[in-house]
């Protein structure tokens, strides 16, 4: 078994449509959480696990994205004539020495199957993350390294997953488990009825995948929403491989929704060593 994963996937071709009209123009990926785009957080989280090879599965409007992870030799040179060493270093460090960044372009918005199926000729056979940046994850250790502890212990494919309440099955995958078998999944459906979930498990931006994923996804046609969904290939993946649901330690924001970008924005303010003593006092104030 492969242990260290060394490539992660970004898809980041859908359209944020909750997220209009800030999300016309620009990417949902690039709305910052205090000073910095959720796809930096991602990228962050990815390299702390290990991952060397990042492949960002891109649409249109998304330019930003690679322009924020590309050198920029006339900011550098402007900061330095100005002095401000410490913001050289800031941006310079977006990219750490040998990682690599890799663009696909997914010329149709076919759904999240589709956009992992676009990686297959950057991943190869190895197995990897995918990790999707409007879900922001505050963990520590970083959400993908607790699921890289976990599939050193058992190998296979790891999903992370959350308890949501009943009625909001179907907003995600929905997975049935056997504890008695390192939580294994048995079942995963996407975004059933509450009458029909298996559980109230919930399938989160998370995956450490097997590449055996690829052939399923090759293979998958159009399901929920009309869309090649990787639920759909991850449940013909159940009866070949093992699929282990993994329950995270942390917060999750959904920052692809109005409200979730904004409870982030305040945890994250509240924390951060440049704002989070003034911004505690005056979200005091605010609130008598
Ligand atoms: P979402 O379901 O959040 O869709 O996609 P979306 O288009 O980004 O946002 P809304 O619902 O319209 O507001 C889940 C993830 O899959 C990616 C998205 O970028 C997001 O990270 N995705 C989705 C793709 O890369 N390609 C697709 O065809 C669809």
């Amino acid at each position: 078994m492969q242990t260290r994963v060394r490539a992660a996937v970004f898809p980041v071709a859908g359209r944020g449509t909750r997220f209009l009209p800030a999300t016309k123009a620009s990417p949902k990926e690039m709305l910052p959480i205090v000073d910095k785009p959720l796809i930096q957080y991602a990228v962050e989280e990815a390299i702390a696990a290990g991952a060397e090879k990042l492949v960002f599965i891109t649409g249109s409007s998304k330019r930003a994205i690679e322009d924020h992870f590309d050198s920029d030799a006339e900011l550098e040179s402007a900061l330095t004539k100005a002095g401000k060493h410490d913001l050289v270093k800031l941006i310079r460090d977006i990219v750490p020495e040998g990682v690599t960044c890799i663009y696909i372009r997914q010329g149709e918005p076919l759904g999240l199957g589709h956009a992992v199926l676009c990686a297959r000729p950057a991943v190869g056979d190895e197995p990897f993350y995918v990790h999707l940046a409007d879900d922001l994850i505050d963990g520590d250790p970083p959400c993908l390294k607790q699921m890289a502890a976990e599939y050193a212990r058992h190998g296979g494919s790891v999903i992370a997953v959350e308890t949501v309440p009943a009625n909001e099955t179907s907003s995600y995958g929905i997975v049935a488990i056997d504890t008695a078998n390192d939580n294994r999944i048995t079942q995963i459906v996407e975004k059933p009825a509450p009458a029909d979930a298996p559980s109230n498990l919930a399938v989160v931006g998370r995956y450490l995948l097997d590449p055996a994923i690829f052939d399923k996804l090759q293979h998958t046609g159009r399901g929920a929403g009309g869309e090649i969904q990787l639920t759909d290939a991850i449940a013909d993946l159940l009866s070949d491989k093992p699929v282990h649901a993994y329950a995270f330690s942390g917060d999750r924001y959904d920052c692809g929704s109005k409200i979730g970008y904004l409870k982030a924005t305040v945890a994250y303010g509240l924390q951060h060593p440049e704002t989070g003593e003034e911004f505690r006092a005056h979200l005091k104030d605010l609130l008598g």
